[in-house]
Order: structure tokens, then sequence, then C-alpha cells
């Protein structure tokens, strides 16, 4: 077994890991709402007022911090009075995924509530691309307003008497492309217009995201960053996927893939960490003090569609390859989580690198859930020096990818994956003075591996031995697996 040191220095504390690091995106496509979500009271399928009781267990569990809604592209055509009020009333439309009908039955109160009884954070994205500044005033007035006004009356003739909190509001999304194909002067013009008009109502305070860069687009990001300035936003959103042959026309197969496709998944997904520092060094000219969050609110793999599929509803399988990129791109919102304030996979459930996939009344947690559940213990801890003395698993990927984060108890989570098909390694972890114990689990088996409706337990978390001896902490890696490690002292 290769060999391999992970050196910590826990004296060497760095910044905050924000738990929305570990956030979710939930679209109107496909079957992310619908089916995925909600399937309406009275379904057969076990649910909580709609609410899929299986999708709701699974995301407490992996304490999900945040909920983005309603899109995407979706969003900057989202109407959101066409889905409040008596639901046998509410308009349908057209949905662009595809063209097909959305009735509004899952609107403002039922995303709301869906995000109470997760316990999670909701984060609503406003309409800039085809709505107007009045609808998103509006919009946030119904939501957070106690007082009297004519959103108030209208939200308690819909049964709701109290506000709700309402913290993420995003400003358009992708205004540069499906949010109404801006330029970034324009855009900033808009969005200044539209913030300032979402008010603060009640004791409800907001964090206003705009609509950040396409992935290398460094230019939107130095437009924004000059005429927003950040006395005027919390954050900036970045959106980057993972494409493994970089052709959107053939993207790839999520389940039928070589061992080269495989690394060059893995070298695509890397890039997040240049798109990372190289926006950051912008941000970092005209906000020093890194008041301006960046928020990575969709990343994630994105396939050809599953064959015989409708090619709207982005609906992929996800493997242990998923597992491997999803691992990394966490560790590397880890790394710069002083920066890197919020991260929103695409998407939840049923469409694209989803944590969930439905079919009736099953449910499968992929690979990517798991990997959420292996590093919920960063969630809030403080990122601490790792450095690994690393080998190349193919050209320009280390076998080992690898954050490190100190909790109020002083112990020390490393989440590490090994991305090599070739090689397991023995990871020698050193500088954690006074470690007792280690607790460790692990997510591993070959990379084509996936869980399905007949075999949802194929891949899940299992337990991983250390050894602890002589201030040296060790564990094995096979190849192609994701770990947790709590040293504790
Ligand atoms: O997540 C799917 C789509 O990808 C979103 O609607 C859009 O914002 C992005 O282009």
């Amino acid at each position: 077994m290769k060999e391999l040191t992970l050196t910590l220095n826990p004296r060497d504390k760095r910044s905050r890991i924000n738990k929305e690091i570990y956030s979710n995106f939930s679209e109107h496509l496909g079957r992310c709402i619908y089916d995925g979500i909600y399937v309406g009271e009275d379904s057969d399928i076990p649910n909580i007022e709609g609410f899929r009781k299986d999708v709701v267990e699974a995301f407490r569990a992996i304490k999900l911090p945040v909920l983005r809604w309603p899109g995407g592209c979706f969003a900057d055509e989202y109407y959101w009075r066409d889905g409040v009020g008596e639901k046998s009333t509410r308009t349908k439309v057209v949905n662009n995924w595809g063209h097909i009908v959305e009735d509004n039955s899952f609107g403002t109160h039922e995303f709301l509530r869906f995000c109470e009884l997760v316990g999670c954070e909701p984060y609503i994205s406003g309409n800039v691309g085809s709505g107007t500044v009045k609808e998103l005033k509006d919009w946030v007035e119904y939501i957070t307003f106690d007082g009297v006004s004519p959103m108030c009356e209208l939200r308690r003739k819909n049964g709701r008497e109290r506000p709700w909190k309402l913290k993420y509001l995003g400003i358009g999304n992708e205004s540069w492309g499906c949010g109404g194909n801006m330029t970034p002067e324009y855009y900033c013009d808009q969005y200044k217009q539209y913030a300032t008009f979402c008010r603060e109502y009640s004791g409800n305070k907001l964090f206003k995201i705009a609509c950040g860069p396409n992935a290398f687009d460094y230019n939107w990001t130095e437009v924004c960053m000059k005429r927003i300035t950040p006395a005027n936003m919390d954050g900036l959103s970045l959106h980057y996927y993972t494409v493994p042959t970089c052709n959107w026309d053939h993207k790839g197969s999520s389940t039928d893939f070589d061992t080269d496709e495989y690394y060059s998944t893995l070298r695509v997904t890397l890039q997040m960490e240049t798109l990372i520092t190289r926006h950051s060094e912008i941000m970092n000219r005209y906000d020093p003090e890194k008041k301006v969050g960046l928020i990575v609110d969709e990343w994630g793999c994105w396939y050809d569609v599953e064959p015989d599929t409708n090619p709207s509803f982005l609906y992929q399988l996800n493997t242990m390859r998923d597992a491997i990129v999803a691992a990394i791109n966490l560790n590397i919102f880890n790394s710069h989580s002083d920066r890197v304030y919020m991260a929103n996979i695409a998407q939840a459930v049923n469409v694209l690198q989803a944590v969930m996939l439905t079919e009736g009344a099953r449910t499968v947690k992929t690979p990517t859930y798991h990997v959420f559940d292996l590093y919920t213990k960063h969630m809030d801890g403080t990122l601490i020096y790792s450095h690994v003395e690393n080998e190349n698993a193919s050209d320009g990927v280390p076998a080992i990818s690898q954050s490190a984060s100190i909790n109020e108890n002083g112990d020390i989570i490393v989440t590490a994956a090994n991305c090599s098909l070739e090689n397991g390694y023995t990871l020698n972890i050193r500088g954690a003075e006074n470690i007792t114990s280690a607790e460790c689990r692990i997510l591993t088996g070959e990379v084509h591996s996936l869980n399905s409706f007949d075999s949802p337990e194929n891949v899940t978390i299992k337990p991983l031995e250390a050894e602890c001896s002589g201030g040296t902490v060790s564990v094995t890696l096979p190849a192609c697996s994701v770990a947790e490690i709590v040293l504790k002292r």
C-alpha cells in the first residue's frame, strides 16, 4: 500500500466554514418540485401536508441549511402571484423547461412550509428578466411585512397571519444568459433599482445576492464590484458546472464512461479552484474586508440526460464519480471559506447531480447525498491548515483532495477523497496534538457503482478503521473513496 503524509496545524486557524456551503437548489424543472418534493396531500406516497416524507427526513438528516427556489432560468419567468391563494383557482402557465403545464400548486406558501419542515433557510431567487420592480417589491412585502398593506391583507386572506422571515434574496438569475441576456453594465443598473425597493420590514434582514458571473467571465465580476459596490450587496453569485467533455452538445453519459473520461471530469471540476481564486482576487480589490460573500449557487455535474427521458427534464444518474466530484468541490469551498459564503448544488431531487432520486413511492439517496452526510461536521467549524505530500492520480489530478476544520470542542475534522482509480493510500495524519481516538467513516465503491431503486443501499457509508500511535493517525483509503476522519482530544 502506498503511503502519503497529511500534515495538519490546528493552531493555524483560518476562516469560518459557514454551514451555508452545504446548501441545495430546487427549480421547477423536470421532476424536482413535482414528484421529487411535492406530491400533494391526496397522494398515496407518504407525505406531510403534500411534501414527501422521505425527502423531508433525508434533508433533515444532512442538516440542509438553505434551499434556493424557484430557479434557475424558471425564476426569471415566475410570477409569484400565480402561485398563491386557493389551489383550484391558481393560474396554469407554461413552464419553458419542456413547455409543460405548471399548475402552480407549489408556490410561496408551500416552499416556505417545506423549508420549515426541513429546518432550512429559504433562498428566493427574484424575477428580474421578465418581471417588474413592483412585483419583486410586493413579493418581499407579502412574505415579510407584519402590518397593514395590500400585500399583508392578501397573505392573511390566503391563510397566513404571521409573516415569515426571509434572509436570502437573489436579484435575478443568470442575467447574462437565460435571465435576460444583459450586459454587466445594464444588469448593475437593474440590480440597484430592484434592490432599492426590496425593503426590510418588521425586523426582517435581507441578504441581497447579485447575479454574478458565468464561470470564467471575470469582466462580469469586475463590473459588478465596481458599479454595484460592496455597500449595496451582500453576495455575488457564481455558476459553474462540470461538463466532462467540455462540449455542451455531447456532455457524456452519467453512467457509461471510461477511465479517461473519469479523469477529464475531475480536471474540469478542479477548475473551480482557479475560478474561485481569480474571482476572489477581483473581489478583494474592491472589498478587502470580504464583506461580500461569493455564492456558488449552481454547481455540479451536468451530463447527457438518461436515454428515453424528456431531454428538458435534465434527469441523470449518479455514481461514485459524482461522489468524488462533490468531495473535491466541497473541499475547495471549505478551503476558500474566507470568501465562499454559500454554495448550492444543482439540484435537490431528480435533476442534474441530485442528492436524491425518486420513482413513485421509491427514493434513493445518491452517492452525492452520502458525501454531504460525511461533510456535515465541518458546518460552522473553523478551517485549519492542512497539506498532503501528494502525487498525481492522472495528469493535473492530485490523488488526494482534502480539507480540515476544528470545532468548538477541539475535535478536528478531516475530509479526504482518494481520486485515484488505481491506487489505495495509507494516509498518515500528523500535526494534531493530544489525539486520543479517531472516529472515521468511508464511502467507496467501483467508480460506476450507484444506488438504484432495486438496490438503494449499494453505495453507503461504512465505518473506517484508524490506527493512532505516537501522535500519528493512519487510515487507509481505497481507490475511489471519500472519508470523514474525526480526531478526538
Ligand atoms: O440548473 C439548470 C439550469 O442551469 C438553471 O435553470 C440555470 O440557472 C442554469 O443555466
